[in-house]
C-alpha cells in the first residue's frame, strides 16, 4: 500500500527463503561470520537500509485496534481501512521524516568538529561544499591557487559563524602539494575528511591533439597525482581517524565520450586508485566515497560553447550535496539515475554503447564539418538544448 502511495513498482509475488528446505539453518549459520557480517552491511548500505532494521524485515506486523473499537462502540464512528489513508500516511513521511530532506540535520550529525579539506573551494562546486561542511560544523581548510579570493571564502565562511581557514596551493606542483600537507598537519593536527575537487577539463579531440601531448601529462598531473600525492602525505593521520577520501569523478567515467580523453583518463585513474584503497583500508575504518557528477553549470563548462543552451544542467549546490551526501551517508558510490543507466548499459553491453557514442560523436562533430546525421542532431539539440558532449 505504501509503495503504490510512493508511486513505487508493483511487486510480484515474494519468495520466502526460510521456507527453502535447509535455508534457515544455513543462513543462521552464515550470519555468524564476521566476513558475511560485513559483506551483508555493505550491500544494505548499496540498497540505501540500514542494518539494524534487517532483524524487522520478517516481522509479520498487526496492530491492534481492541481498545480504539470497544472505545468507539456506540459512537457511529468506525476505523476508516488503512488503503483510503495510507496516501496521507506516506505523505506526511515524505514531508517530514523523509531522511533525504533532512540534510542540514544530517551533515550536523557527521561533521560537527570535524576537519574538512576541499580542494578547489575558492568558486563552483567545491565553494559550495566548502559553505556547506561548514554550515554544518566542520572546520574547513580551503584550497585553490588564488589567495586573495580564497581569503574572501574564509572570511564569508567566517562571517556566517563558521570556522574556515585558507591554504593557498598550487597543486600542480608537488612541492606545493607538501607543503600544504606539511601546514595541514602543523597547524590543524589532520584531517578527518578530505575532499579531492580541484581539477582542470579540457575539451578536444584526440585527432586534434597529435602536437598536444602535454594536455595529457597536465590533466593527469593536476587531476591525478596531485590527490594521490595529498593522499598519500595525510594517509597517516586520516588512518588515526577513520577518515573519508571523497573523489569528486564525472559520470563521463561511467560512459566515457568522445573530445575528453585526456580528462576521463585522469579521473578513472583517480576511481581506479579509490578501489584500490578501500581494497586494502575499509577495515581500518577508511572510506573513499566516488562522486559521478553530470554536467554543472561552473566555469568549467562556460568555455564550450555547446553547452551554453543545455537544460540538463546541475547547479554547482546540488553537486555539492551529491559531494557531501558520499560523505555523511559513506557512500561508496554517488551517481544520478542517469548516470546509474549509463553504468548499467555500458557494462552490458559494451559493444552497442561504443557505436551509440561513434554515431553521437558523428552527429556532433566537434570542429566545422557538417554533420553526418543532422535528423539526429537536431532532435537531441531540441530535447537537451545543446551538445551532449
Ligand atoms: N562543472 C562540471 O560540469 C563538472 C562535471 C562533472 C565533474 N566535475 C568535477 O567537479 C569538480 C569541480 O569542478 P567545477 O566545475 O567546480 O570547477 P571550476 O569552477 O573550474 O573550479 C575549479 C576549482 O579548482 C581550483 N583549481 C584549479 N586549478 C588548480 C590548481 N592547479 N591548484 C589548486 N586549485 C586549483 C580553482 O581555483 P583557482 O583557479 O584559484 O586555483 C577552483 O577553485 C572537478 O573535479 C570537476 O572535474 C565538474
Amino acid at each position: 500500500m505504501f509503495l503504490s502511495a510512493a508511486g513505487g513498482p508493483r511487486l510480484g509475488p515474494a519468495i520466502s527463503f526460510a521456507k527453502m528446505p535447509g535455508a534457515k539453518k544455513t543462513g543462521a549459520m552464515l550470519s555468524m561470520l564476521p566476513s558475511v557480517q560485513e559483506l551483508r552491511d555493505a550491500f544494505l548500505c548499496d540498497l540505501g537500509l540500514p542494518s539494524s532494521g534487517l532483524g524487522a524485515m520478517n516481522i509479520k506486523a498487526r496492530f491492534e485496534d481492541d481498545n480504539t473499537q470497544a472505545a468507539l462502540a456506540g459512537s457511529g464512528i468506525t476505523c476508516p481501512p488503512l488503503e483510503t489513508y495510507a496516501k496521507t500516511l506516506y505523505r506526511y513521511y515524505e514531508d517530514h521524516l523523509d531522511p533525504m530532506k533532512q540534510r542540514p540535520a544530517r551533515y550536523r550529525r557527521a561533521l560537527t568538529g570535524k576537519t574538512v579539506l576541499v580542494t578547489g573551494s575558492s568558486r563552483g562546486i567545491g565553494l559550495e561544499v566548502a559553505k556547506l561542511a561548514a554550515e554544518a560544523g566542520a572546520k574547513v581548510l580551503l584550497v585553490a591557487r588564488d589567495a586573495e579570493k580564497l581569503e574572501a571564502v574564509a572570511e564569508e565562511i567566517r562571517a556566517s559563524g563558521g570556522e574556515a581557514h585558507a591554504h593557498a596551493a598550487d597543486l600542480s606542483s608537488f612541492d606545493e602539494i607538501d607543503a600544504l600537507a606539511e601546514a595541514v598537519l602543523a597547524q590543524h593536527g589532520g584531517v578527518d575528511v578530505l575532499i579531492h575537487n580541484a581539477a582542470h577539463s579540457i575539451r578536444r579531440p584526440i585527432a586534434a591533439s597529435v602536437d598536444r601531448f602535454h594536455d595529457y601529462e597536465r590533466t593527469m598531473r593536476l587531476n591525478y597525482f596531485a590527490p594521490v600525492r595529498l593522499t598519500l602525505r595525510l594517509l597517516p593521520s586520516l588512518r588515526e581517524r577513520g577518515g573519508t577520501i571523497s573523489h569528486v569523478l564525472t559520470m563521463g567515467v561511467l560512459i566515457p565520450g568522445p573530445y575528453f580523453a585526456a580528462y576521463l583518463a585522469t579521473k578513472a585513474a583517480l576511481d581506479a586508485f579509490g578501489d584500490s584503497l578501500m581494497a586494502e583500508l575499509q577495515h581500518e575504518g577508511i572510506h573513499v566515497s566516488s562522486v559521478y557528477l553530470s554536467l554543472t553549470k561552473t566555469d568549467m563548462m562556460a568555455p564550450v560553447q555547446e553547452y551554453a543552451g543545455r537544460r540538463d544542467t546541475m547547479t554547482p549546490q546540488r553537486a555539492a550535496m551529491m559531494v557531501l551526501d558520499g560523505v555523511v551517508d559513506r557512500r561508496r558510490r554517488v551517481m544520478t539515475p542517469l548516470g546509474a543507466y549509463f553504468a548499467f548499459g555500458n557494462r552490458i553491453t559494451p559493444a552497442t554503447t561504443s557505436r551509440i557514442l561513434n554515431l553521437l560523436q558523428r552527429a556532433f562533430p566537434a570542429d566545422d564539418t557538417p554533420s553526418e546525421f543532422p535528423m539526429e542532431k537536431a532532435f537531441i539539440t531540441n530535447a537537451i538544448g545543446g551538445s551532449p558532449f
